[in-house]
């Protein structure tokens, strides 16, 4: 019987029964039933019914227990995150050896070797930054990212990731410039989640911003929400690239960002930790002149989702 049912799959059922479009159709939803003793992952296809007319008669809805994937791919998890940690230290620990050898440290380097050893020292960063996202999408897939909610003062949060990029900035000749609102409230928010953020959409705007351009970050408040910007004057987006950007390893390929490394999975971050806050981000972009993608988190920590206002 439906009281029975699990509230979100009863709304849904109502929805498909009350919807006159035709172009309505399958709704899949995950739901989670029963105790921590004994809890079963299920997914649910609930589909209208109609007749000839195109008239709705009811739903049909299939159940799939799903629990052992569920099972399966929280191991799939553990193992990456078992991996990329374990490779996290030897390999910082090279980076270490070759910033002591690259700093004549241990004696003279000749150019060659100094060339060679930067390049080494380059890819060693890439794949250091690489395990970092790896270990933070596994903190989010266990729900370990936004843990401690504390009152966070966001302009410090942003003053501190800006003082970490100044030097990829400055080798770029790229200005980094902040404005923010005095008396912006502080937020309820993870920290670590915080900085996850900023770093990845300043990092993203230095990276896609060819040398001697800017970056502008600024903190203002919008209803109920506080707003944060990050604009750059870099390659941009193409229209039809701008609603995938956010997919789990998706990267824009065009002649301007095929040097440019990365492994696509920034954006994706950013967004569950977002999500995680009943927070919103949005992006503007225009190609060869620049990218704005905009944040809003809500000042109160209640489940109410700051959305972009419709213009
Ligand atoms: N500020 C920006 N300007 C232009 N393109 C951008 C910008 N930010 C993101 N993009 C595009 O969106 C894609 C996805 O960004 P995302 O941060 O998820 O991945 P990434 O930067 O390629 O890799 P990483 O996982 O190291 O962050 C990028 O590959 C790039 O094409
Ligand atoms: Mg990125």
């Amino acid at each position: 019987s439906q009281a029975s049912l699990p509230p979100e799959m009863s709304k849904v059922i109502e929805e498909t029964i009350g919807r006159k479009d035709l172009s309505y159709s399958c709704v899949s939803q995950e739901l989670v039933i029963g105790d921590d003793a004994h809890r079963v992952f299920l997914r649910a296809h609930t589909c209208p019914c109609r007749d000839d007319l195109g008239e709705t008669l009811g739903s049909v809805s299939v159940l799939q227990d799903i629990s052992a994937l569920k099972e399966l791919d929280k191991m799939k998890s553990e193992f990456i995150a078992m991996v990329a940690h374990e490779l996290r230290a030897p390999l910082a620990a090279v980076e270490q050896q070759l910033m002591i050898i690259l700093n004549r440290l241990a004696g003279e380097v000749t150019e060659k070797q100094e060339e060679l050893l930067t390049r080494a020292k380059e890819r060693i960063k890439g794949l250091l930054d690489l395990i970092k996202d790896l270990l933070d999408l596994s903190k989010i897939e266990a729900g370990r990212l936004v843990q401690y909610k504390e009152p966070l003062t966001l302009s410090e949060v942003i003053r501190q990731v800006l003082d970490l990029m100044k030097p990829e900035a400055e080798a770029k000749r790229i200005v980094l410039q902040f404005f923010a609102l005095p008396d912006v409230p502080s937020i309820a928010a993870d920290r670590e989640g915080m900085e996850g953020v900023f770093a990845n959409l300043i990092s993203n705007a230095i990276k896609y911003t060819p040398e001697g351009g800017k970056v502008s970050v600024t903190l203002t408040e919008e209803g109920g929400c506080v707003k944060v910007t990050v604009s750059d004057t870099g390659v941009g987006i193409a229209k039809e690239d701008l609603p995938k950007i956010f997919d789990r390893f998706y990267r824009v390929k065009t002649a301007r960002t095929r040097q440019i490394v990365g492994t696509g999975l920034g954006l994706s971050i950013v967004k569950s930790i977002l999500d995680a806050h009943f927070g919103s981000i949005s992006v503007e972009s225009q190609l060869e002149k620049g990218t704005t993608f905009s944040i809003l988190l809500p000042k109160e920590p209640k489940p109410f989702v700051c959305q972009k206002e419709e213009s």
